[in-house]
């Protein structure tokens, strides 16, 4: 099992240069279960070398796809092409499925364009139950059946001579941003038209029915909390159209915020490229209101953390939100970035219940954290981290908290060895020689 070690810098803020942001992950994962959607081969580019990535590509190859990497720009392949001609089964990996859980939007393409799939309960990043009921209600709102023992094996009815699903009413009863995509998906080739009511609004949602309006998919009001499919019954669509608009993954919003608090707290000044400001704008806001220097461009985002010290930056209160509030995502490292300004701030979660399980971590290197329930911590700064002592190893918990213990080990003074970083590699491309390139001494064992 790999591990970073990383030398922390005692809150000296020494760090400068340039981090270009990739794309982002949670788009470019949905883009490769749209490949289903297709009568041929689609170009997608600035994908993420990400383990998620890496994964979903091996399903599809399990499914009978065709996925290839290929030279996009720069010297690492980051375009990527999935011919789904091949495809032969539509029974989902399990073993590959138990480690991701957007693996489960490829259900959505299989059974518009199958009429059938079969699937395990998805695993991923354990931060809380995660159920997946509004999939399922949405299915049989389509006019599929559901079988569960042990995996999910779901059809369009047997008795109904039609194959494809059928174009419906959805009102989801909770705003879920896999249930969204993977029901809007389902409806692309459904017959009929479907309106889906309550759905998210993230902007990787939005990238992905761009590319798939472009090539002939009719999705209309995306972006706000209804969106409207007029399916193609059965037609797939064109890998022509598919030819002349490929996919192009927008860049990382978490990628890009995990970095903007890693500048805050760590940096001289560190410059984000190639980002997209607009995505980010519930961090920034409360990022300047803490007394932070951020100056925006519309690609890009420089932090001038040296300007003043950590202490008299000001507290304040997150809670968080579907986009466009504060993300999730973004929760475990903002409570670093909490643990270092004065006063107390509270941090309140929202969408899962599960995901403070890093608190530990950060008190064992001395930060002051009051659990109030599952949901809510209060944070008191600032505090001085401390590695833990020789011999001792912090593991990375899930994607983000991973990213969250890495940066309380900059901060800190000493060595800290974090332990189960295949988990962070799941969500952001080459931490360690990003990190390198800054001036940080973080090293892969
Ligand atoms: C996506 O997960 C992201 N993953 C997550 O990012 C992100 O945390 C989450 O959206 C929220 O922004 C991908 O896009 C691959 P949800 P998703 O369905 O779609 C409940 C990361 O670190 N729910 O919007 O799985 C669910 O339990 C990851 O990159 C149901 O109750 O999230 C949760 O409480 C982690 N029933 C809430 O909805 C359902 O059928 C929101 O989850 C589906 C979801």
């Amino acid at each position: 099992m790999e591990k970073f070690v990383i030398q922390g810098l005692g809150g000296k803020k020494t760090l400068k240069g340039t981090v270009r942001v990739n794309g982002a992950k949670n788009a470019a994962l949905k883009a490769m279960a749209a490949a289903v959607l297709f009568d041929g081969p689609v170009r997608l580019k600035n994908m993420p070398h990400t383990e998620d990535i890496h994964i979903q590509a091996e399903i599809l190859r399990k499914l009978g796809a065709d996925v290839s990497w290929t030279k996009d720009s720069g010297e690492i392949d980051h375009a990527m092409e999935i011919d789904t001609r091949g495809l032969r089964s539509t029974d989902i990996d399990g073993e590959l499925a138990g480690k991701m859980r957007a693996s489960v939007v490829l259900t959505g393409p299989l059974l518009g364009r199958f009429g059938k799939a079969t699937f395990p309960a998805p695993g991923g990043c354990v931060i809380g139950a995660r159920p997946i009921d509004l999939f399922i209600s949405g299915y049989e709102a389509m006019g599929a059946m559901t079988k569960e023992d042990g995996v999910y094996d779901i059809s369009v009815s047997p008795k109904s001579k039609v194959q494809s699903l059928k174009g419906a009413n959805i009102i989801f009863k909770k705003v879920s941003v896999g249930a969204t995509e993977t029901l809007m998906m389902a409806a692309v080739l459904a017959e009929g038209k479907t309106v889906l009511e309550n759905c998210a609004c993230e902007p990787e949602i939005v990238n992905v029915v761009e590319w798939l309006n472009a090539c002939g998919a009719k999705i209309k009001g995306v972006g706000t909390s209804t969106i409207e499919i007029e399916g193609t019954g059965g037609r797939l669509l064109s890998s022509e159209s598919a030819a002349k608009n490929p996919y192009v993954a927008i860049p990382d919003r978490i990628e890009a915020g995990s970095y903007l608090v890693l500048g805050a707290l760590c940096a001289d000044e560190l410059k984000i490229d190639d980002c997209r400001p607009e995505h980010l704008g519930a961090l920034i806001d409360l990022l300047k209101l803490s007394g932070v220097p951020i100056k925006t461009t519309d690609s890009s985002i420089v932090v001038s953390g040296n300007t003043m010290p950590d202490s008299s930056f000001k507290t304040f209160d997150v809670t968080t939100k579907e986009y466009p509030g504060f993300a999730t995502d973004l929760q475990p490292m903002i409570a670093v970035y909490m643990t270092q300004v004065s006063g107390r701030s509270k941090l309140t979660e929202t969408i899962y219940e599960g995901r403070f399980k890093y608190v530990d971590d950060l008190k064992s290197l001395g930060a002051d954290i009051d659990t109030v329930s599952s949901q809510e911590i209060t944070i008191s700064g600032p505090s001085r981290l401390k590695a833990l002592p020789a011999g001792r190893e912090m593991k990375a918990l899930d994607i983000r908290a991973g990213f969250a213990v890495v940066l309380a080990a900059l901060c800190a003074e000493g060595e800290t060895t974090v332990t189960n970083i295949g988990l962070i590699d799941r969500g952001y491309e080459r931490l360690e020689e990003r990190l390198q390139s800054l001036g940080a001494d973080v090293v892969r064992n």
